[in-house]
């Protein structure tokens, strides 16, 4: 069997095009099981996982706890707000006492950029980031690939926009290196003011204008305007964001191309995308959220098995 070249998930960074494939590969196995009526498969049988979330979170916290029961492992789930981080407790005793009920891997969510890095320094199980502060999302870029992949065949020479809060996103910064490794041309478009300065320099281009940026593109994933991390505004409100980058259907109604449509949720609707675009036959958010428990369950499977070598 092949096997993943890391031992833990912290980023897309740290995978090679070989590593994404093998994933894919898997997932699609996965996506075939959770198809069927029986839905379970005993593959992660004996093998303990921590869901830790020190942020909130609705689809990749469900997501992967159902990839975690699919695989028949046994589950633990931490919520910081309801825990004794809120007593002051750090996250190395924290993580301590959790692996010292002998647990074999931990899916980690932190506010914190750097911190799955961190905990894989200092603790023996297997760490998977579900995405540290503006950093990266791995797991939501691989499902966003994974995506791509099932509606347009492949992902090569296929051009990809990113649009909105380029500057707060770790879904952007994933996407990034995901779409440039497999090889698809890579655009960001939003107001300067969220778009990070010198993002040039990761191989993308930088188009301030929605409508060249929509009709350049064969996807558009479309980004969450990320208030809760704004200290300041970046932008004149609300209703001004919406009429210059939110995605509508005039917009859409206007394009030549064929646009395949993409968010990762939760969605802001009527800010970064009106509703009647984000429920029509141009999105596919949902499928989003369906592959997201196929590739979970193959990131999952492909560490475990690294782990009873
Ligand atoms: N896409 C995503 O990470 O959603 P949640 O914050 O709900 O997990």
């Amino acid at each position: 069997m092949s096997k993943l070249s890391v031992s833990h998930l912290l980023g897309i960074k740290y995978l090679t095009t070989s590593d994404i494939e093998l994933i894919f590969e898997t997932a699609s196995h996965f996506k075939e099981v959770i198809n069927r009526p029986i839905k379970k498969v005993p593959s992660l049988r004996d093998v303990t996982i921590a869901n830790l979330f020190f942020e909130n979170s609705t689809r990749t916290k469900l997501s992967f706890e159902l990839a975690q029961k699919r695989l028949s492992a046994d589950v633990i789930n931490f919520s910081a707000s309801n825990s004794s981080v809120k007593k002051g407790e750090s996250l190395i005793d924290t993580v301590n006492n959790i692996l010292s009920m002998k647990v074999d891997m931990v899916v980690m969510r932190h506010p914190n950029p750097g911190a799955a890095m961190f905990l894989s320094k200092h603790v023996d199980a297997s760490i998977v980031n579900a995405g540290d502060g503006a950093h990266e999302h791995p797991t939501q870029a691989l499902l966003d690939c994974f995506s791509i992949r099932e509606k347009l065949g492949d992902i090569a020479g296929k051009k990809v926009v990113i649009v909105g809060d380029i500057l707060h996103s770790r879904v952007a910064l994933s996407n990034i290196f995901a779409l440039k490794k497999l090889g698809a041309e890579v655009m960001v478009c939003g107001p300067l003011t969220l778009i990070p300065k010198h993002i040039e320099s990761l191989g993308v281009t930088v188009e301030t204008n929605l409508q060249k940026a929509l009709q350049w593109a064969d996807v558009a994933n479309v980004l969450r305007v990320q208030f809760e991390r704004m200290r300041t505004s970046f932008f004149p409100s609300n209703r001004e964001y919406a009429m210059q980058y939110g995605i509508t259907k005039q917009l859409v109604e206007q394009l030549d191309n064929d646009l395949l449509i993409m968010h990762p949720g939760p969605i802001n609707r009527g800010v970064e995308i009106s509703s009647d675009v984000a429920d029509s036959e141009h999105a596919i958010i949902l499928d989003q959220v369906e592959n997201g428990v196929a590739v979970r369950m193959a990131i999952l499977y492909l560490l475990a098995s690294k782990i009873e070598q």
